[in-house]
């Protein structure tokens, strides 16, 4: 009896240690890399260097890894092994000088169960190449860049003052107001329709967005993305993601279900009637992706990428205001002189407000919130920096270290709008503003977004001024998340 479990033990023993050798040479296969791959730290097997990372600032140890191995290096994270791109230099010749090579999206676990190749943000080939094309035409023939937009934004504007307004001069946080009027402006875009901010089903949604992007940015996700497969079954808040995924593309299978029944094939209202018109009427294969599946999650990218990107961004750029009050002062003489007070500011008053321009951008750059953009994967064999990167290599780019590029700003890591000023106060465009990226997957909503903290910025700083609650002094270290948003914040805002 005792001489039997003694073999079993063996077995075991034996079984355990052969799978383990075979983990291990399976793990090795799989990160394997070709000769001349860009160096990176020594990563731990089946994990790579993935404990290494902050979840809320995972660029910092990207970044101070490239001052060891370089501005193009690898890291492992879990499975995936991915080339860094570091600084303007190196990300200028990747994404404009060899544009055509980094055009892919990497493959992730999470956006394979949710998305299946669909939509727009994560998307590769043929479907995204069609979508893509469509939404540029699409958002422009609803107003980007004219005048009818311009208005809805304006409007906006006005109910964003008068809910600041409300708070009489009381300390606020202005988080959600700043929320609900970037998200009603993409709203009224594919929905056809705003919403009040006191709509609970528009609030709900705002938050589920919201937080399916946070936990994409938790260990949780880390842990998915690593284990699919077992993450599957286990619980956790990484179910959190895919129950959030559902429950907005539902409630936009409910807007899509109501545009079929109301619409007017020869006036479209919104993206989503263009979307229906062009599936009646396109002549491309179904791998173009022109069907109510694609449709639901492009709807949900323009949301997610069109509102937490952009709110994020006006909540840095009032917090700069409160935190450097000179420059808040310049930027209200600016506006009293060319726009006054009797009417909103607008687009065409931007080339009169350099110094205001300039604070916007300041406000991108050191705000950062997407500090290593969006993972790329490359589409045939390439070289950078020397180095030999093959077809279907994972890569992401430090767009945090580019825009803290030492030799592209003249203050890199200080908020200072001369950055984008020249020796006569006129505004300079600078080619390592990256905050946006660049090459063939570069922002799409870029003009929009430059649109709406244009008309929202100023129109904000013309009616009040904004400082610091008596006894607070609001921190400057971001919150992290997925997109990266400051640290929870109030301010008081006295009309002018
Ligand atoms: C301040 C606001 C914004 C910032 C800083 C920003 C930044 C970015 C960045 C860094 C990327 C990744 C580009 C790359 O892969 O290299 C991106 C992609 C994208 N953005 Fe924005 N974005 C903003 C606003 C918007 C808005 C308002 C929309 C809505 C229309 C939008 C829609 C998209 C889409 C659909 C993509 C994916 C493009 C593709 O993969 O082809 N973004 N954005």
């Amino acid at each position: 009896m005792l001489f039997k479990s003694l073999l079993d033990w063996l077995d075991m023993k034996w079984f355990l240690l052969f799978l383990c050798v075979f983990l291990l040479i399976w793990d090795y296969v799989k990160t394997k890399t070709t000769p001349n791959f860009p160096p990176g730290p020594r990563a731990f097997p089946f994990v790579g260097n993935v404990f290494y990372l902050d979840p809320l600032s995972p660029h910092k140890y990207l970044t101070k890894m490239a001052e060891v191995h370089g501005d193009v290096y690898s890291v492992r994270l879990g499975q995936q092994v991915f080339v860094m791109v570091t600084g303007f230099k190196m990300a200028r010749e990747a994404l404009m000088g060899q544009a055509d090579n980094f055009v892919s999206r990497s493959p992730s676990a999470i956006s394979d169960r949710v998305y299946a190749g669909k939509g727009l943000f994560l998307s590769n080939g043929l479907l995204w190449k069609k979508q893509r094309r469509f939404a540029l035409a699409t958002l422009r023939g609803l107003g980007v860049g004219k005048g009818s937009l311009e208005r809805a934004i304006q409007e906006e504007s006005k109910i964003i003052q008068d809910e600041v307004s409300h708070e009489k001069g009381e300390p606020f946080n202005p988080k959600q107001m700043f929320h609900n009027g970037v998200a009603n402006i993409i709203c009224a875009m594919v929905f056809g329709h705003r919403f009040e901010y006191t709509d609970q089903r528009f609030q709900r949604i705002l938050h589920v967005v919201s937080e399916t992007m946070y936990l994409q940015s938790t260990i949780w996700a880390m842990l998915y993305e690593i284990f699919p497969s077992l993450m599957k079954i286990l619980p956790g808040k990484h179910n959190g993601i895919f129950h959030g995924f559902e429950e907005v593309s539902g409630y936009i299978r409910e807007e899509l279900e109501k545009h079929k029944k109301d619409r007017d094939p020869a006036a479209p209202r919104d993206y989503i009637d263009t979307f229906l018109d062009e599936m009646e009427t396109t002549t491309e294969p179904p791998e173009a992706g022109f069907s109510e599946a694609n449709l639901v999650l492009c709807i949900v990218d323009l949301l997610i990428a069109g509102t937490e990107t952009t709110y994020t961004t006006l909540l840095w750029a009032v917090l700069f205001m409160i935190k450097f009050p000179d420059v808040q002062k310049r930027v209200q003489e600016e506006i009293d002189a060319v726009v006054g007070k009797s009417r909103l500011p607008s687009m065409a008053d931007r080339s009169s407000l350099p110094y205001t321009d300039a604070v916007i951008h300041e406000s991108q750059r050191m705000g950062n919130i997407l500090p290593l953009g969006v993972p790329y994967m490359t589409v045939r064999d390439t070289t950078l920096g020397g180095y030999f990167i093959p077809k279907g290599s994972n890569v992401l780019f430090n767009l945090n270290s580019v825009l803290l590029d030492e030799n592209e700003w003249k203050t890199p890591n200080s908020f200072d709008p001369e950055n984008f000023l020249d020796a006569d106060g006129k505004f300079v465009r600078k080619a390592a503003f990256l905050a946006f990226s660049a090459g063939k997957r570069v922002c799409l909503g870029e003009p929009l977004a430059r649109m709406e903290l244009f008309l929202f910025f100023t129109s904000l700083l013309q009616k009040f001024t904004f400082s610091v609650p008596e006894g607070e002094d609001p921190s400057l270290e971001p919150a992290g998340g997925g997109i990266v948003a400051p640290q929870p914040y109030k301010i008081c805002a006295h009309t002018r």
